[in-house]
């Protein structure tokens, strides 16, 4: 296929995806989505709004017209960086609520299919791989037990200097994958062709590496 090729990562929250997508992407020397932070904005600039996570309609508008930038490492909402704040589980709560919002949806997905330049897009989230690129040739479906997601994610928000329990975490990722798993628009679930991947006891680098191989068989194929 003469299309830029996409490889998509998808899975449940704290499975590995944004670091593994990275990873992946440096070492192709592709373009990285991390449309978790597209999700994530929606929410901050709804918050900084005082809007209910209930209003679909005042949400769309928002995500209607989300003014951010991507540069680098940085993420700008409204002209002022924004990628610390949208780290925090609040936001991702109240992103994963409004997520289940098809106008929400609707409105991010020409956004997100930007992202796809040449030379090739890493792309993480949720359904990259079965709305967003589904003509992806390789998919992934990251996936790892629920203990470990919780104990990787209190790791990385305590590096962070975001406060964070285990408890809670572990309370707030079950509800989360619930409901990310159950709403009926583009809910979690692996595209019939994507590999699944159990990173629980894999390290980072041996994640990396079996998506790696997973692309060079798949290229090999094309
Ligand atoms: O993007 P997603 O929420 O899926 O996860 P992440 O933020 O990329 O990763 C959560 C944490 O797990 C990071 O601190 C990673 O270093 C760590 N981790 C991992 O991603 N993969 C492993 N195999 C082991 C640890
Ligand atoms: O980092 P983590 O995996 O916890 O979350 P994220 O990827 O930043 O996404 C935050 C929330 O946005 C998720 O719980 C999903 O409900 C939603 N999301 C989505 O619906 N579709 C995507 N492609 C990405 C995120």
């Amino acid at each position: 296929s003469s299309a830029v090729p996409v490889i998509t990562i998808d899975g449940p929250t704290a499975s590995g995806k944004g670091t593994v997508a990275h990873r992946v992407a440096k070492a192709l020397g592709w373009t990285v989505l991390d449309s978790g932070a597209l999700y994530r904005l929606t929410a901050l600039a709804a918050l900084n709004r005082g809007l209910s996570a209930d209003d679909e309609p005042a949400v769309a508008g928002v995500a209607e017209t989300l003014d951010v930038r991507f540069d680098g490492p940085h993420i700008y909402l409204e002209g002022r960086e924004a990628g610390h704040d949208i780290r925090r589980e609040e936001v991702g709560n109240f992103a994963s609520r409004v997520a289940a919002f098809p106008r929400v949806r609707q409105a991010l997905l020409e956004r997100q299919r930007a992202f796809r330049l040449a030379p090739g897009l890493v792309a993480d989230g949720r359904d990259m791989g079965t709305v967003v690129f589904p003509d992806a040739p390789l998919k992934v479906f990251l996936v790892a037990d629920v203990v470990a997601r919780a104990q990787r994610r209190c790791k990385q928000l305590i590096e962070k200097g975001i406060s964070a329990n285990l408890d809670d975490l572990l309370r707030d990722m079950r509800e989360r994958d619930a409901r990310d798993m159950g709403r009926t628009t583009a809910p979690l679930a692996p595209a019939a062709d994507a590999h699944v991947l159990d990173s629980s006891d894999l390290t980072v680098a041996e994640t990396v590496q079996a998506i790696l191989d997973f692309w060079k068989r798949a290229s090999a194929d094309r």
